[in-house]
């Protein structure tokens, strides 16, 4: 797991690790140079001529101390100082002190010659409002050299604890990013300003949080190792009965997605209640499913209530349409069931229609909204949601009492109440037809086997991306569909 830091909590990890543990703010800054020259030299930058651009905050002083080092090392380098002096902070004016004795010269003047490499060191987490003036000014020429750039904690411009503009921002090629890496570097539009992001170790640890630990957080390949253990001693009841309630005429794929992949996932059996019309196409191309078929003008709601008995965790929703069956299904499925249940798609859509379906239910749920759901669901406009994903999903879970799986570039996880999961693994290719589905079964494949729901629904959402970055390593970004995501859960679990 890897914390996601905000600006206010890095701040206080950072003066506990200068005042209570004593490192001094100059050895951290030292060391946060040597890291950043450390990217510089690793062949990526061309440093014929390189120009570092400090600000009178403490990124600036990160950035004289670049400047000081490479100069050192004899590179061609130059200071262009955009700050007022009279309001730099006591560790930048002390680099800007060392500096100017070593006989670098540091410049005012904005007009800029051709540099190969940029060194940002503008703003840092301290930025608190807009960028205007001659900081916008430069920001914007930095943006249109030919340049490599390299920012410093996080693009100047950026906002840490969102990821948005603040007006205008540097473009990198590279983020090296001290201690922790920042919300801002990981939400859109930041993660895209920041290019590739490096996280490096400056002695910021943990004990800097004193026990009130970031509330953001995200999974990397060492929390595969929380995907439930299979044993020796066990038959297919060992691991879960998952029934999928999915498909409608003409929407028999949604089941066979959600439901293969419930059963990659390690599941143990997988019963799908959906029109009979699904039969043929379920049983050819996935024979492992038990069917239940119902007459799609007139359910037998008796069997349905035996499935749901059956059952050690349930999906309702993929590709079942919006009328008045779904309804029925999800109503009953509400007031019969005792097992987990992931509700996606147009099961999502129906609750969003009937919001009192929800009411005072007393289930564990796990609701998967894209965008578009979302906005359904909660009567706002996606652009809003958009803009404030986070908050957004956190609300709604803690009011309805849900897991809810905001998905987007950067999937939110959230249960109203506990830390926010941001999702890091994933990609483009995975905007394709049926990968909601798949995800869908993922989760319930974890639920089966008796994660918890928050855990299956953050595990859940990792294993998918990775699955999906397997893919689209393999076919390319533009030709993923949704069966080569499920091919990549087997490499994710074969890996593990
Ligand atoms: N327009 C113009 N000026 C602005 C704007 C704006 N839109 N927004 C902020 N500023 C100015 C303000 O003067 C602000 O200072 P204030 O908060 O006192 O008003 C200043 O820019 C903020 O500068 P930053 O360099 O972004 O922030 P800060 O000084 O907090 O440093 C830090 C951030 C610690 C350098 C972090 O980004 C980093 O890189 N950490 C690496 C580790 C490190 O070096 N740690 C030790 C540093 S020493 C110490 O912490 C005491």
């Amino acid at each position: 797991m890897e914390y996601l830091v905000n600006s206010s909590e890095m701040k206080r990890c950072d003066s506990n690790t200068i005042h209570k543990i004593g490192v001094p703010s100059m050895v951290l800054m030292e060391r946060a140079a040597l890291s950043s020259v450390e990217e510089l030299y690793d062949g990526s930058f061309n440093l014929e001529k390189v120009i570092v651009v400090c600000g009178s905050g403490n990124n600036g002083g990160d950035g004289f101390a670049v400047a000081r080092l490479l100069y050192l090392n004899k590179i061609n380098v130059d200071i262009l100082f955009i700050g007022d002096e009279r309001s730099c902070t006591k560790e930048t004016k002390q680099q800007m002190d060392i500096v100017r004795k070593y006989g670098i010269r540091i410049s005012k003047d904005l007009s800029f010659k051709n540099y190969t490499t940029i060194v940002d060191a503008i703003f840092g987490i301290g930025i608190s409002r807009s960028i205007e003036g001659k900081y916008a000014e430069i920001i914007d020429k930095i943006n249109r050299s030919q340049a490599d750039v390299l920012s410093l904690d996080i693009p100047s411009g950026i906002s840490a604890d969102t990821g948005k503009i603040m007006g205008i921002a540097i473009k990198a090629k590279r983020t090296v990013t001290f201690g922790y890496k920042k919300v801002g570097l990981v939400l859109y539009p930041g993660a895209e300003y920041a290019g590739v992001v490096k996280v490096k170790d400056i002695g910021i640890t943990d004990i800097g949080f004193e026990n009130q630990y970031p509330f953001i957080y995200s999974y990397t390949k060492d929390d595969l190792k929380r995907i439930p253990k299979r044993q020796d001693y066990s038959n297919k009841g060992t691991y879960g009965k998952v029934l999928v309630i999915a498909g409608a005429v003409n929407m028999g794929g949604a089941a066979y997605f959600a439901a293969k992949s419930t059963y990659k996932m390690g599941v143990g059996l997988v019963k799908v209640f959906t029109p009979e019309e699904n039969r043929t196409i379920l049983q050819t191309m996935l024979p492992e499913a038990i069917l239940s078929t119902y007459d799609k003008n007139n359910i037998d709601m008796e069997s349905l209530k035996k499935a749901v008995n059956w059952a050690s965790a349930i999906v309702l929703g993929p590709g079942m349409g919006i009328g008045k069956n779904t309804k029925d299904i999800l109503s009953l499925v509400l007031s019969n069931t005792k097992v987990p249940l992931v509700i996606d798609a147009d099961g999502i859509n129906t609750i969003a229609k009937y919001p009192e379906l929800l009411e005072n239910h007393h289930k564990e749920i796990i609701l998967t909204p894209h965008l578009g759901e979302m906005a359904r669901l909660i009567k706002k406009d996606i652009r809003q949601i958009a803009n404030n994903l986070i908050d957004e999903s956190e609300r709604y879970a803690g009011k309805q009492n849900i897991v809810c799986v905001l998905k987007d570039t950067r999937t939110i996880v959230s249960d109203g109440k506990s830390g926010i999961y941001v999702n890091q693994s994933g990609n483009n290719g995975m905007a394709t037809g049926g990968a909601g589905d798949v995800l869908t079964g993922v989760i319930a494949g974890l639920l089966g086997q008796g994660m918890k729901i928050l855990d299956a629904a953050t595990l859940g959402v990792y294993i998918h991306g990775l699955a999906g970055d397997i893919a689209s390593e393999k076919l390319g970004h533009y030709s993923v569909l949704a069966d080569d995501i499920i091919d990549g859960i087997n490499e994710v679990l074969k890996a593990f």
